[in-house]
């Protein structure tokens, strides 16, 4: 798209053809220590408490495979952003917790993610055993993709494995420097279910393919929305983005959030979408406080007043939404149409997920708040695919180069 350009250039479009995967024959892994980087990167309450396991379920597959042919497993992830600070609050010990539960077996669970002590522990690890190394966000070098820390990483290892979806799009040591340091590398299963299911939204999707975006800036949609014009036929957009989009063409949005600057990016995108014929639904009605606060009172309009704030979309554009989405083939979704944590704001989100989930369309759902409403709504089973990348799956579909892919390809 001319008015657009991706910030790193060329294409994996068929991520299956350039990767090897961890079931490939070549690959023996008796006895093999083996560093698995996956994506632990799990929410936890207040009191430390895992409140969604779905990324550790998602490596099972991989970890029970890799156990089963009798390797050594080195776990590694990064939970949260602690930007090169120890801190317990964001220690894995809860998810080598977790783990020692779903897998039934022992964990050990390590203090750190390199040093002399580490080099001890992964050499004394016996054939079908398990270790969960530390937070590797603990070290700064890791999201600095440091050489040394990548090596100390390596050390005593023989084979990666990184099935860490959700950070194939960083930079980081244990995604792409570690790279350099084990010469045999593989993908596992998830990154395979990923890059299958999302390719199948890039490369021939069935027609009619609906989009949905939500959330708060334009500018974290654009990319995506650049890639898929010329693919989809109906894109509809909630959340604050959706209160630009309204203003660019010039409705009255009251005090509803919106960007200034990429007023000029939202009626590109419009222009855009008519000469290609893409129909673009924006809301047509709106739940609207007057003082943004979660007990404030809300009530539904057609036109906003100067002093109303929407916060979600009204019954009308739910409606709306919700037949483009029962005659769709092909659905994905990311983000909420709505502020859906507040009691006044969760209907236009929840009326779309529900929607997704009774469709017969393939449907891809991905963003953190998209899959945490498919999960308060109960209908997170009826989803072809969700992904667990959030960042990850939006650069996967726009064809970004990412990282963690080409290092193993
Ligand atoms: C995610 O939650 O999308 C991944 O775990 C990546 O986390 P990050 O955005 O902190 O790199």
């Amino acid at each position: 798209m001319g008015f657009w350009k991706p910030r790193r250039g060329s294409l994996i479009a068929d991520g299956k053809s350039v990767l090897t995967f961890i079931d490939d024959p070549k690959i023996d892994w008796l006895g093999k220590r083996v560093f698995c980087r996956l994506d632990f990167n799990v929410p936890l309450s207040e009191s430390g408490e895992i409140t969604d396991d779905t990324r550790i379920q998602a490596a099972l597959p991989t970890i029970t495979y890799l156990l089963e042919k009798g390797a050594r497993l080195v776990l590694a992830s990064h939970l949260g952003r602690p930007k090169g600070k120890a801190r317990a609050d964001l220690s894995l010990e809860p998810v080598a917790t977790r783990l020692h539960a779903l897998l039934g077996r022992e964990i050990i669970f390590a203090h750190d993610c390199i040093g002399d002590g580490i080099k001890k522990l992964i050499s004394e690890l016996k054939p079908g055993s398990v270790m969960v190394l530390e937070n590797l966000r603990f070290h700064s070098n890791e999201e600095k993709n440091d050489e040394s820390f990548a090596r100390q990483l390596a050390q005593s290892i023989d084979v990666y494995v990184n099935d860490a979806f959700g950070a194939v799009h960083r930079p980081h040591a244990s995604v792409q420097a570690i790279t350099r340091y084990i010469s045999i590398k593989c993908a596992g299963f998830l990154i395979r279910k990923e890059i299958e299911n999302l390719g199948r939204l890039t490369s021939n999707p069935q027609k009619p393919f609906v989009a949905i975006l939500g959330g708060a800036k334009v500018g974290d949609k654009i990319g995506v929305i650049a890639q898929l014009l010329g693919k989809i036929d109906t894109l509809m957009i909630g959340g604050a983005m959706a209160y630009t989009f309204l203003k660019a063409r010039g409705v009255q949005i009251g005090k509803s959030r919106y960007e200034e600057d990429r007023l000029h990016l939202a009626n590109m995108i419009l222009k855009k979408a008519s000469s290609l014929g893409v129909q673009i639904l924006l809301p047509t009605d709106h739940v609207v406080v007057s003082e943004f606060r979660s007990d404030a009172l809300a009530q539904t309009v057609s036109i906003m007043g100067p002093d109303d704030i929407a916060i979600d979309i009204g019954p009308k554009s739910i409606g709306e939404f919700e037949r483009a989405i029962h005659f769709a083939k092909t659905v994905f979704w990311n983000g909420p149409l709505g502020l859906f944590e507040w009691e006044a704001g969760f209907k236009g989100t929840f009326g779309i997920a529900k929607a997704i989930a009774e469709s017969e369309a393939f449907s891809v759902v991905g963003g953190g708040d998209s899959i945490a409403a498919l999960h308060k709504a109960g209908v997170a089973d009826k989803i072809s695919h969700i992904s667990t990348g959030g960042g990850a799956s939006l650069e996967y579909i726009q064809g970004l180069e990412l990282p963690g892919l080409v290092a193993l390809s």
